[in-house]
């Protein structure tokens, strides 16, 4: 990555969770670094541990998990501070948007008396200039008539402008970091588009830098610049969105790309393929490469577990085939 010094450097970021059945590893030595103002996508199918690799970030693992590894934000590892220390930086500096967008607001607030408390808490605003810049904020995520808004419950708004204004709130204090949790996945295709073109907006008009987490490898396109893959908890690959897309280096990503449609194809509402079967059980996994039961490139050397190579300028990967193979197999796409 470019920029001398990253905003955030993870390195080998582990995560479990202890269970009665036994230790779920939902996250195994995830490294990567983020400059300010870049993005990052995180893909994986649902269960690949995309969320907790996020809560781990926000140092906010449920109760019987534990992360290790090193989460460097300006130079300070967030793994070993205080909860003060971190509800500092947490809902400011770095914020998240949930998986859930209703799980981000208070039914029982209006959208202004939500909004102006966040300013009014992380920045000390006294609540005349709080309630000026949370209605610029509405407007910056292109919320009508925003003054009028403010006083509106969130039910009152359609799901698209309930996660502007979860959106709004995510970059009210101006944050470094934000992290996105499919962000657009409860909402229908049209406004998905809407609402993915304003964080690219916003990114750049804030250069906030952006971890957008999402099954979906059609999202990461034209948003971010680095992608990370993951399936069973693990990274199948990583690097930078375009070298992916042209080349993918592992039959995972090769499976998730054929499942994004093409301009050219697909008609809206088609049914896309799938990748056949389902991620394993994190408390049986298979020995080896976790993919192998569904890769259609697997041999008996994929019970081994996958070797880590590092390839081009800043690629990486776990896999047993070659890269001859895998672009063989990749074939007209
Ligand atoms: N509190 C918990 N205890 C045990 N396992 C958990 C807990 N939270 C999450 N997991 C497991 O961690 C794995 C990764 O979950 P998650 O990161 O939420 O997946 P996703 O990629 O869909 O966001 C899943 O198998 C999930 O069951
Ligand atoms: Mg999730």
């Amino acid at each position: 990555m470019s920029s001398a010094t990253p905003l955030l450097e993870v390195d080998k970021l582990n995560v479990r969770f202890s269970t009665p059945e036994g230790e779920v590893a939902a996250v195994n030595e995830l490294s990567f670094s983020l400059a300010a103002g870049e993005s990052l996508g995180i893909v994986g199918e649902s269960g690949s541990g995309k969320s907790q690799t996020a809560f781990a970030l926000m140092g906010l693992l449920a109760k019987n998990g534990r992360a290790s590894g090193e989460v460097r934000y300006e130079g300070v590892d967030l793994l070993t501070l205080s909860d003060a220390e971190l509800n500092r930086r947490r809902g400011s500096e770095i914020t998240m948007i949930y998986q859930d967008p209703m799980s981000s607001l208070n039914p029982y607030l209006t959208v202004g008396e939500q909004l102006t408390e966040v300013l009014r808490f992380h920045k000390g605003m006294d609540r005349a200039s709080a309630f000026a810049e949370s209605v610029r904020m509405l407007d910056a995520v292109r919320i009508a008539e925003a003054g009028k808004r403010m006083a509106m419950y969130p039910h009152e708004f359609s799901g698209g402008m309930r996660q502007r204004v979860v959106i709004a709130m995510a970059l009210l204090c101006r944050p470094k970091l934000l992290i996105a949790d499919e962000p657009t996945t409860a909402l229908d295709v049209t406004v998905q588009a809407q609402i993915l073109r304003l964080l690219q907006d916003l990114r750049r008009d804030f250069s906030t830098a952006v971890i957008m987490i999402t099954h979906d490898l059609g999202v990461i396109a034209g948003v971010c610049e680095e992608v990370l893959v993951m399936y069973a908890g693990q990274v199948m690959e990583q690097g930078p969105v375009s070298e992916i897309f042209a080349s993918p280096s592992h039959p995972y990503t090769l499976g998730l790309l054929h499942a994004v449609p093409r301009m050219d194809e697909a008609p809206i509402g088609a049914r896309l393929p799938t990748i056949p079967g389902n991620p394993p059980n994190l408390l049986a996994l298979p020995p080896g490469c976790p993919f192998a039961p569904r890769c259609v490139m697997r041999d008996q050397s994929c019970l081994a577990p996958a070797p880590r190579q590092q390839f081009a300028t800043s690629r990486r990967r776990a896999c047993h085939r070659s890269l001859a193979e895998i672009a063989a197999a990749g074939g007209e796409r």
